[in-house]
């Protein structure tokens, strides 16, 4: 079973074949159905605007109907098992998309389950976030040949799944934030194995100068709410001055939701560089070409 958990089960071909299946979606060039009579479950254990709604439009679009499912609304709330969610849901569902709080939640799904899973986020990573955030910089940017991408903030799961990103695509990846705050070590050396050309640094100057795109997310993600990141972040609040010292035609992007005054400038998000909407656009055109390819492999 062909699952889409992580950006480094893949190769680069196959992530590229997605991504230029999402252009043509975008363009209307490719208007096919290929999820028609199938159902695709979408299971959250966390709260969700953009891959709720995305999800739940391009299943539809791709001729689908979606079962939207709150943890809390089914067993697994109550203690049923993964294993056994998995084997119930795969009787039903053709696929099945997950938010999860627990990484572990959505590998083991996959494990018991004879249906396609789907990472829409889990604490690890967000890769369906990255297929997006690529695409929007191929639009901009055209090519991720020989750029340098700039991280700001926390090493979360949006930076993780950039992390694979950059041992797949090829661009150069820098990364600032707080010594305490770095991805994890062995994500990092697997990069690097790849062959990524990956800078951490607690310089937000060094890390912006000559970027292509500069990139952040909220300071504190859903489950870190408690400790000290709000005031350990400050140093890598996304600035005006910040995004002065990237390339002329550089690009702001956010996965959102985004709070304006503390991760980044209401000047820099609402301003002319910002393709954050694009972006956000982008998850329905990327969640339906992974679906379109993960189905076409499975089934
Ligand atoms: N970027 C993102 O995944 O947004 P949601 O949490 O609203 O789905
Ligand atoms: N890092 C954030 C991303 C939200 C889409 C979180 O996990 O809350």
């Amino acid at each position: 079973m062909r699952h889409f958990i992580d950006l480094k089960d893949f190769d680069t071909g196959r992530l590229e074949a997605m991504l230029e299946t999402a252009a043509q979606m975008k363009s209307g060039t490719d208007k096919s159905q290929p999820m028609a009579g199938k159902y695709v479950g979408m299971i959250f254990e966390k709260p969700s605007t953009r891959t709720r709604v995305s999800f739940e439009v391009g299943i539809s679009q791709l001729g689908g109907t979606p079962v939207v499912l709150a943890a809390s609304d089914l067993q697994l709330g109550r203690g049923e098992s993964v294993a056994d969610t998995a084997r119930v849901l795969s009787r039903y569902l053709d696929a099945v998309m997950i938010r999860a709080l627990r990484h572990e939640t959505v590998t083991e799904l996959a494990e018991y389950a004879d249906i396609p899973v789907i990472n829409g986020l889990t604490n690890l990573s967000h890769p369906c976030q990255i297929m997006a955030d690529i695409q929007t910089i191929l639009e901009r940017l055209g090519s991720l040949k020989g750029i340098k991408i700039c991280w700001l903030g926390d090493g979360n799961n949006v930076a993780n799944s950039w992390i694979e990103a950059a041992a797949l695509f090829g661009f150069e990846l820098w990364l600032a934030g707080p010594e305490a705050y770095r991805p994890p070590a062995a994500l990092l050396a697997w990069a690097r194995a790849k062959g990524a050309n990956i800078t951490l640094t607690e310089d937000p100057v060094a890390a912006a100068t000559d970027a292509s795109a500069i990139v952040t997310d909220v300071w504190v993600s859903m489950g870190d709410e408690h400790g000290s990141r709000e005031r350990d972040m400050q140093p890598f609040k996304a600035t005006t001055k910040l995004m002065e010292k990237a390339q002329p035609d550089a690009i702001f992007l956010h996965c959102l939701p985004a709070i304006r005054g503390q991760e980044v400038e209401a000047e820099v998000i609402d301003g002319p560089q910002s393709a954050v909407f694009d972006e956000a656009e982008n998850r329905l055109h990327a969640q339906k070409a992974i679906m379109a390819h993960i189905i076409s492999e499975n089934f």
